[in-house]
């Protein structure tokens, strides 16, 4: 299965989606993520000024050569290259349908709607049709429904229903997030956290030192966190209806999935020369 997750607009839980929800509920899934390069190879502002740059035609075609080579992976695309990454999809005719499925998620601030209506428009203007492309309704306030929140958005699919609506498709606001913002491996896997069986409770008990006592209770927290969210985004996930979507998996594959995820970027093909001139890009 391999899954874009795309909106023109930032903050909306793009990378949070791709990370915590989509890729450990596939297996096998590789993550690519579609953001900002710095001429020196890094993501995001260069540290040492360097222009970001935008995805290119070059890139765009190796990575599309590339998801040809792999059987499921979530592509997440950073705002910043939304725009470039479906002019090029409309060059590169017939490239939307290397996706299974385009999710779009989005919050509930009004300029955020406005961004996926235009998001929803463009996918559909590319000739996505709107069984394979799903919302996914984030930040949800647990006192505000998913009607009364995105009533803009719900009103505008009313009358061009360009994308399939399901309201059990929501994240709720949660700290959890920021709680694991920058950190990696088994301290960001949502799963593990929850599944810790550590009696932080008893270790509080016989700490004397207040520090540690501390740290402690930070993980307990996190723990209770992690406990409510994964089920969370497990029914979020069967809400989305993805096994549905899914092609069938090559049938000469016998190799069985990875135990751990791969995780590439856009840097990967950033550096990646024509296609004749290369070697075929090794695997991250
Ligand atoms: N359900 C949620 N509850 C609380 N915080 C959230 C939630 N979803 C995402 N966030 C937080 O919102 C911020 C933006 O999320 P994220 O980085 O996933 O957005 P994005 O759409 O990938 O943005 P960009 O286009 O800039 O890459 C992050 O700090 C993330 O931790
Ligand atoms: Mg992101």
């Amino acid at each position: 299965m391999k899954i874009a997750v795309i909106n023109f607009s930032g903050n909306v839980g793009k990378t949070t989606v791709a990370r915590h929800l989509l890729l450990p509920r596939i297996p096998g899934a590789e993550l690519i993520a579609v953001e900002s390069v710095n001429a020196d190879g890094g993501h995001g502002a260069g540290q040492n000024g360097s222009a970001a740059q935008s995805l290119r035609g070059r890139q765009f075609a190796a990575l599309q050569e590339y998801l040809q080579t792999i059987d499921s992976a979530v592509v997440d695309i950073g705002a910043s290259n939304v725009e470039e990454l479906l002019n090029l999809m409309q060059l590169y005719r017939g490239s939307h349908e290397d996706f299974d499925c385009f999710i779009v998620p989005t919050v509930p601030v009004p300029k955020q709607q406005q961004d996926t209506i235009a998001t929803l428009i463009e996918l559909s203007r590319l000739g996505v049709p709107p069984n394979r492309v799903k919302l996914l309704f984030n930040m949800v306030e647990a006192t505000v429904s998913v009607e009364e929140a995105f009533y803009l958005l719900l009103a505008f699919l009313a009358e061009r229903p360009l994308a399939a609506v399901n309201t059990a498709c929501r994240m709720r606001a949660n700290e959890i997030y920021a709680r694991i913002r920058g950190l990696s491996g088994d301290q960001a896997d949502l799963a593990r956290l929850a599944s810790d069986d550590t009696d932080y409770k008893g270790l509080i008990r016989q700490s004397c030192d207040i520090a540690q006592r501390l740290s402690l209770a930070e993980k307990l927290a996190t723990h209770r966190l992690a406990s409510w969210v994964v089920p969370e985004h497990d029914a979020c996930f069967e809400a989305l209806g993805l096994v549905e979507a899914q092609a069938p998996p090559c049938a000469s594959s016998d190799e069985p999935p990875p135990d751990t995820a791969r995780v590439s970027t856009i840097a990967d093909f950033v550096r990646a020369e024509p296609a004749s001139e290369q070697a075929p890009r090794a695997a991250p």
